[in-house]
């Protein structure tokens, strides 16, 4: 299995250690466990800024990093080794493992924070933290640095200053190391079969689950944990809902079907939309709204590069998708008016991407200084145009009404352009047809 090395998780407690104040502390929780109802859990999916750190995968841990400190700079508390515990639940690192395993210069049971870390704390002027996204957790900081004050009439020092971390370790998530890059080409590349696979046994009589199944067997047969977020498989109107989840309905011969999912590996996500038809060839109308989208893909991997803004490719979609619509006879009007005046967002309502990461929709900021952000290698990005032709959109001729089609794939910026990870899956027209005909000739 394909995963980011440890080396890489030391450089970057290094990377933010470096870029944080002098006599500074860094405090970062795990995710909780959440229950799902009594007696059962979801499944553990740890913080993403927690897993960037530390890799470790265990829930009831705490990150502490403290530039500087001669009895080790990165400190973790963790849960301690309990056969009874383990037999029930399964390993655990403990405080030996954390410090073999996971690079820790210290590690400390979980039991014995509130001992423990005010004392690490004391001292320091200012403390990092991911404050505001762990209400739970922002208590027990409080606690803790409470603690302390109460001792300053014995000359303990509380710190000054609280810092949102959030800032410092967005902007490092931003930017993709090669070993990350490494991971996210394998999920996407596992996505991508996923797809074909979902293309191959799409038929009429077959419900939306039926393909989602697909998906899901390719995803854990490749070593995937779990899809990076609830996969969409929607035929028929239902592909004209952004978020549609239900995944239950019939598959129809005629109509569409658009899946967008992709699985997350060393919890980086793929983030793959294909749109195809149920039964495996495009009507006039399904056709001529899918070539369009597709030429907005093609028109924002132009604007995709190394000193392009951010905004360039969602724009270039928006000119592409606006003409297309008036060539049809869906819009009608000048073509920079409907830009303008946004006569295009009742087809077309949703951007043309987001960053892409250990999160799906990846942290770091869109615009810098009030102006849009200029790419630079290393940063990944999904490239997603769509048009949705609502069933109620009594505007347009009855044949157009009901199409959904979103294009989605995932891309990395490169010195001179940018490189598609998700290639793989077919995307012409004349491919998907050639795909599906195969899979039914040999089904026959
Ligand atoms: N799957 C959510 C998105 O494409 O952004
Ligand atoms: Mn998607
Ligand atoms: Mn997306």
């Amino acid at each position: 299995m394909i995963h980011i090395p440890k080396s890489e998780y030391t450089r970057r407690r290094k990377a933010l250690m470096e870029q944080m104040g002098p006599n500074s502390i860094a405090i970062l929780p795990a995710a909780p466990v959440a229950i799902r109802n009594r007696d059962v859990e979801y499944l553990y999916r740890q913080d993403s800024n927690f897993q960037y750190l530390s890799g470790f995968p265990e829930p009831e841990a705490v990150i502490v990093l403290i530039p500087g400190r001669a009895h080790g700079q990165y400190v973790l508390f963790c849960r301690e080794r309990n056969p009874e515990r383990e037999l029930w639940d399964g390993l655990r690192a403990g405080q030996e493992g954390a410090v073999r395993d996971f690079g820790a210069d210290d590690a400390f049971p979980i039991t014995d924070i509130d001992d423990i870390l005010p004392g690490l704390i004391e001292g320091r002027d200012r403390v990092y933290s991911a404050m505001g996204s762990n209400p739970t957790f922002d208590r027990h900081l409080m606690d803790w640095i409470n603690s302390i004050r109460s001792k300053a009439d014995l000359g303990a020092q509380p710190p000054e200053e609280f810092v949102a971390l959030d800032h410092l370790l967005h902007d490092m998530r931003l930017y993709k190391s090669a070993s990350e890059i490494k991971v996210m080409r394998h999920a996407a590349q596992i996505s991508a079969r996923a797809h074909i696979r979902a293309m191959q046994a799409s038929l009429a009589g077959l419900h939306e689950y039926s393909l989602e199944a697909e998906l899901d067997y390719e995803f854990r047969k490749s070593g995937a944990k779990m899809p990076a977020y609830g996969s969409i498989v929607a035929a028929g109107d239902n592909s004209c809902i952004l978020h549609y989840q239900e995944n239950d309905a019939l598959l129809k011969d005629g109509d569409l079907v658009l899946i967008d999912a992709g699985c997350e590996i060393d919890c980086y996500a793929s983030d793959i939309s294909r749109t195809f038809p149920v039964s495996g060839q495009f009507s006039v109308e399904q056709k001529a709204i899918y070539e369009l989208v597709l030429a907005s893909q093609e028109a924002a991997f132009a604007e995709i590069a190394p000193n392009k803004h951010w905004n360039q490719a969602h724009e270039a979609t928006v000119q592409v998708i606006t003409a297309g619509l008036v060539e049809l006879g869906l819009l009608q009007g000048d073509v920079n008016e409907l830009i303008a005046s946004e006569a295009y967002k009742s087809f077309y309502m949703h951007r043309a991407g987001h960053w892409l990461g250990l999160d799906v929709h990846d942290v770091g900021e869109y615009k810098v200084g009030g102006e849009w952000r200029v790419l630079e290698p290393g940063m990944t990005l999904t490239v997603e145009p769509g048009i949705y032709i609502s069933p109620s959109n009594m505007q347009v001729a009855k044949k157009w009404r009901g199409i959904g089609v979103r294009i989605e794939d995932d891309v990395v910026v490169t010195k001179n352009g940018c490189e598609i990870l998700t290639g793989d899956v077919p995307k012409t027209v004349a491919e998907i047809e050639a795909l599906m005909a195969s899979a039914r000739m040999s089904a026959a």
